[in-house]
């Protein structure tokens, strides 16, 4: 026998599924998607060679990065329209594409800001005056703390990310982690700066030499940038797309 109350509950559900399936289509904007657009980069693809080719540069942000957004948006797209048809198990079926993506796209957003032409003012460490104190204490030194940075990054198994990060928010000590494939740091803690150790970011002018990647990655790192997310003044926010 059909219990009437969990049937009500059970329609009530599928409500918006079948108003969808009469033919109007969904607004997605209204149904609260938010979708997001590839950032320029802040210097032109060149700016940062001898160290990063402009070659690189060019695949892995019109390319790559563009590929994150693109299926981001398509996947939350699915997901708010899974969400409207209560269709939990399509839900579900989304979540590691969008964490994949969503990722990707903050991850290379994070990194895009923390690079800069070597030789400007911004890839001095005098530019960050309070982090590099905070270096000082913690790792007694620059060039140690670069050392224990570098050697992080070459101990990556497969593809992801080395991070700078302030551990539970601002203020917090500092500390190095990894994150694998397209993992953001998440939990609370606040990256300052991070490197791209996924094959396509040196692959093409560096081959198999990793450590020289990882060596010459230290002439365009942005200093400034790092000071401001270590002061929590940075204006790391994502670009959302003003509708569909
Ligand atoms: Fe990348």
């Amino acid at each position: 026998m059909v219990n009437i109350a969990s049937l009500w509950q059970y329609l009530a559900l599928q409500a918006p599924l079948h108003s969808s399936m009469s033919g109007e289509p969904l607004n997605l904007t209204k149904m609260g998607l938010t979708t997001y657009t590839l950032p320029a980069l802040p210097y032109a693809y060149n700016a940062l060679e001898p160290h990063i080719s402009a070659q690189i540069m060019e695949l892995h942000h019109s390319k790559h990065h563009q590929a994150y957004v693109t299926n981001l948006n398509k996947a939350l797209e699915s997901h708010v329209a899974a969400v409207a048809a209560g269709d939990v198990a399509a839900q579900i079926a989304l979540q590691q594409t969008i964490k994949f993506n969503g990722g990707g796209h903050i991850n290379h957003s994070l990194f895009w800001k923390n690079l800069a032409p070597a030789g400007t003012e911004e890839t001095r460490a005098d530019a960050a005056k309070g982090l590099v104190a905070e270096i000082d204490r913690t790792w007694g030194g620059l060039e140690n703390f670069k050392k224990t940075f570098s050697a992080a990054l070459l101990g990556i198994q497969g593809s992801g990310w080395g991070w700078l990060v302030q551990e539970g928010g601002h203020g917090g000590s500092l500390r190095i982690v990894t994150t694998k494939d397209q993992d953001p740091v998440v939990g609370g803690d606040v990256p300052i700066l991070g490197v791209d150790m996924w094959e396509h970011a040196y692959y093409l002018q560096y081959l198999n030499g990793k450590a020289a990647y990882v060596e010459n990655i230290w002439n365009v790192i942005n200093w400034k940038t790092a000071e401001e997310r270590f002061q929590g003044k940075s204006e790391d926010k994502l670009e959302e797309k003003s509708e569909l």
